[in-house]
């Protein structure tokens, strides 16, 4: 069982990438355990398949979370991560939508992304949970989702004073752990229904791609019992795995 308890923080003033700095530290053995790690600059932010993760120092929120555990184990890390997220933005007064399997959104734009990542110590596996959350205003030039970016602040309630990038960390930490760990206790299952109610894609049309060219296309289902997502297609209905396919909601 994960506990608020047991995790050690990090708050850096700068750093490359905060998911690369906390792999790197697992994988030499420095550090074991639960440890989060939050940076107030990020240079070489990463996202998935190598894109980049773009941040503005004050702006942006740049947080790992290092878990002593397998990536087989949690093989549906993001929904957790996602489902902590939008729970925690939620309770501040923020709704947010999830689209599968990494993105956070707000009426279609994009406010932060997840990237999980595993590997080996000398003495466990760990596996490093990456959230990037727009606080403040950034510039991203022609994202190739076609998903602008959007920002906590231009959402956050007018009487409540905006949070600093500590006080979100401290708020976000505990609700992605405890959703971790409702995963790891209970299965797919509570994870699912509780991201199939803010389901970003759900019963729209989309485009399956693999990055360049569209692979499939069809209704969007959402997430099956074994964590795939469904697309209703005129071949049948077609299970998607993570890997590196993107959806796309299909216009016109
Ligand atoms: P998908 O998740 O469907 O595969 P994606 O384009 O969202 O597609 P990701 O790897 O999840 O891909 O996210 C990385 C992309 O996010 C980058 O290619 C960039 O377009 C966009 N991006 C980078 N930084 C930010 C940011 N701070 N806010 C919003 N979007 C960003
Ligand atoms: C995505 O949408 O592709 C995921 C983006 C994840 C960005 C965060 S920012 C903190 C952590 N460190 C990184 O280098 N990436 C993740």
């Amino acid at each position: 069982m994960l506990t608020q308890a047991d995790i050690d923080w990090i708050v850096l003033d700068s750093v490359d990438s905060t998911n690369a700095h906390l792999c790197a530290a697992y994988a030499r053995g420095e550090r074991t355990g639960v440890v989060a790690l939050l940076a107030h600059a990020q240079t070489q932010g990463r996202g998935r398949a190598g894109r980049a993760w773009v941040s503005e120092p004050g702006a942006s929120l740049c947080l790992s979370i290092g878990l002593p555990i397998a990536g087989s184990q949690l093989p549906f890390l993001p929904i957790c991560v996602g489902v902590g997220v939008a729970e925690c933005l939620q309770a501040s007064g923020v709704r947010v939508q999830l689209k599968w399997p990494n993105d956070i959104l707000i009426n279609g734009h994009k406010l932060g992304g997840i990237l999980c990542e595993s590997g080996s110590g000398p003495a466990e596996p760990y596996t490093v949970i990456g959230l990037g959350l727009n606080l403040g205003p950034v510039e991203v030039h022609s994202p190739p989702s076609g998903l602008k970016a959007t920002f906590v602040q231009a959402h956050w309630p007018d009487e409540q004073p905006m949070l600093s990038n500590l006080d979100w960390a401290k708020r976000l930490v505990p609700s992605i752990v405890s959703a971790v760990d409702l995963g790891l206790r209970s299965g797919l299952a509570p994870l699912a229904a509780l991201f199939s109610k803010r389901d970003a894609f759900l019963g729209q049309k989309v485009v399956l791609t693999d990055g360049q060219k569209p692979v499939a296309e069809g209704i969007a289902m959402g997430l099956s019992e074994s964590g795939a997502y469904l697309i209703d297609t005129a071949d049948g209905l077609l299970p998607v795995h993570a890997g590196d396919l993107s959806l796309r909601v299909q216009h016109g």
